[in-house]
């Protein structure tokens, strides 16, 4: 594992799902009430993954799977965690609609799969963490920031 850090930026080359999620876990460590995280890349890039590292650093003990159909799943941890995943969307609006505010208004880790749907509805003070494909099967680029 790789994890260069240079003035508040992370990137990691990971090598596997278990890298993605122990570099999530480490992560969760400097969560705060009211963090967001907006989970950027494409189909299969490992956001909820990212999102299962995170539950694991936050001590959520129930298995945490994908919200593409409920639009969001809550855990209670060290902070009560809400995935969110806006890949059905539509529009911003329909952001506002599902609650989203309020999520993120809240005392939990708001962490958001597709946030390109909710564009302009996400805080100043939200994370960016920016997942992709490598060139092996296994391979992903995460960046922070
Ligand atoms: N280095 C890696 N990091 C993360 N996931 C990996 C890695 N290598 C392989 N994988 C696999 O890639 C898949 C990532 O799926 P995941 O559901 O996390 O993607 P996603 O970005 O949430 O996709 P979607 O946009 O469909 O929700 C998993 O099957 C995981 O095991
Ligand atoms: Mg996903």
């Amino acid at each position: 594992m790789n994890e260069p850090r240079s003035s508040g930026t992370a990137s990691l080359h990971s090598l596997s799902a278990a890298d993605t999620q122990a570099f999530a876990e480490r992560l969760a460590r400097d969560l705060i009430p009211g963090s967001v995280l907006a989970l950027h890349g494409p189909l299969g890039a490992g956001k909820t993954c990212f999102v299962q590292g995170l539950a694991a650093g936050l001590k959520v003990t129930q298995p945490v799977s994908s919200p593409t159909y409920t639009l969001v799943n809550e855990y209670e941890g060290r902070l009560p965690l809400y995935h969110i995943d806006l890949y059905r969307l539509q529009s911003a609006d329909q952001a506002l609609d599902m609650g989203l505010d309020e999520y993120v208004d809240g005392a939990g880790v708001t962490a958001i799969e597709w946030p390109e749907r909710a564009d302009g509805v996400l805080p100043e003070r939200t994370t960016h963490i920016f997942l992709a494909h490598g060139k092996q099967a296994n391979e992903r680029l995460i960046r922070i920031g």
